[in-house]
């Protein structure tokens, strides 16, 4: 299949492009580069040992994505190009409507004309706020807040608006759980812009000596160990689960919610320790406390995932870990390195 991926120099579309092109599919990337470097397309195209097309546009642009559909015939968009820092959509909440809500839209709007009615989403466990329990099923109740969050859900309903309007339309929600590690080679990953707001990166930059020290917010969670625990997902199980969902897109008649995760939870001082393991270095922490807007527990059910998809997250928190630190060692400044 010929599909167009938005975003797709950035962390995990740049994952799903490398494992796309390896599954026998051509694809075109459509980034403006505001969150991403040309480096990581020059790293995907020496591991898939071929040129990639670039496009570089902004989505809320109808006559850039015009010229994408003018030259190229696709069969499906996976949609990943937006903003995504919570904190920054709490201070910027125009520019992450205005790129993750009008974006989408215009993208939509030019797909339709274009008769492309192929979408699959990127979407957000953030979208499940304080789930009242765990495992997260996809019919749980949603909501959102903050701007980022509430940017997910406006598409995720816009989108079940234009199914409603056309039911020509195969779109794919996938609901992240929290994405880390990195390709094997080493050579792409996770590259934030300034400090970390994510513990991942956090943790590998702490490892590596960039940081002096880890804050763990909060302690007193309800939770094994008190600290805060989530669902961390290998992005390439998460680019795998995009592959098989553009290859099965053609047999969905309704629009398809998913959950992304592996179904076990890791709380922070876990995944300190599993870091540790791999990389053979310290990471020093101190307890802070609790960051606004956090919860004790995220975890999916990954099962409808399993049913629909045929996928499985295979990849567990040691691998996470020893691929996140390959990367970090190897870039210790990222795509700048
Ligand atoms: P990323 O920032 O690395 O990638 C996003 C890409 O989109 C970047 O390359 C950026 O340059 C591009 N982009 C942004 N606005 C654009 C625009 N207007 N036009 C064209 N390109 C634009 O982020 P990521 O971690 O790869 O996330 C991809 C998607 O998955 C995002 O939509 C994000 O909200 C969602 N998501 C990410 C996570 C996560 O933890 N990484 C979790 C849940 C959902
Ligand atoms: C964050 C986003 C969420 C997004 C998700 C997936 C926030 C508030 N939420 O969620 O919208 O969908 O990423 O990428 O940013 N932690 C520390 N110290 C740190 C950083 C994090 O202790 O320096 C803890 C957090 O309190 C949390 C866990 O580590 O318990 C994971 O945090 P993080 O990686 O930021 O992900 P989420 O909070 O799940």
């Amino acid at each position: 299949m010929k599909v167009l991926v938005t975003g797709g120099a950035g962390y995990i579309g740049s994952h799903t492009v490398v494992l796309l092109i390896e599954a026998g599919h051509e694809v075109v990337v459509f980034d403006n580069f505001c969150n991403a470097s040309k480096e990581s397309i020059r790293r995907v195209e020496k591991i898939v040992n071929q040129k990639i097309t670039v496009v570089e546009g902004d989505i809320r642009s109808r006559e850039e994505l015009q010229k994408v559909f003018d030259v190229h015939t696709i069969d499906a968009v996976i949609h990943f190009a937006g903003l995504k820092a919570v904190g920054e959509s709490v201070e910027k909440p125009f520019i992450y409507y205005d790129n993750n809500v009008h974006g989408s839209t215009v993208l939509f709007e030019v797909m339709a004309k274009n008769a492309c009615k192929s979408i699959i989403f990127s979407s957000s466990a953030t979208v499940y706020g304080d789930p009242h329990t765990t495992p997260i099923l996809e019919n749980f109740p949603t909501s959102a807040t903050n701007p980022y969050g509430r940017s997910k859900l406006m598409v995720e309903e816009i989108l079940r608006d234009v199914y409603v309007s056309d039911s020509e339309w195969k779109i794919v929600l996938l609901r992240y759980f929290n994405p880390v590690g990195a390709h094997k080679s080493g050579t792409i990953g996770e590259d934030p812009n300034g400090i970390p707001n994510n513990l991942m990166p956090f943790i590998a930059q702490t490892a590596v000596g960039k940081r002096e020290y880890l804050s763990v917010f909060g302690d007193d969670y309800d939770t094994p160990d008190g600290t805060g625990v989530r669902d961390y997902i290998h992005v390439v199980d998460l680019a795998d689960a995009h592959v098989k969902a553009v290859e099965k897109i053609s047999n969905f008649n309704e629009v398809m919610t998913i959950n992304l995760g592996t179904g076990k939870g890791y709380s922070v001082l876990e995944m300190v320790k599993a870091f540790e393991k791999a990389s053979g270095r310290r990471v020093p922490y101190k307890i802070a406390p609790r960051r606004a807007g956090d919860i004790a527990t995220c975890f999916a059910d990954p099962s409808y995932a399993k049913e629909i998809l045929g996928w499985v997250a295979t990849r567990g928190v040691d691998e996470m870990c020893e691929d996140g630190w390959r990367w970090q060692m190897s870039n210790p400044m990222g795509y700048k390195s």
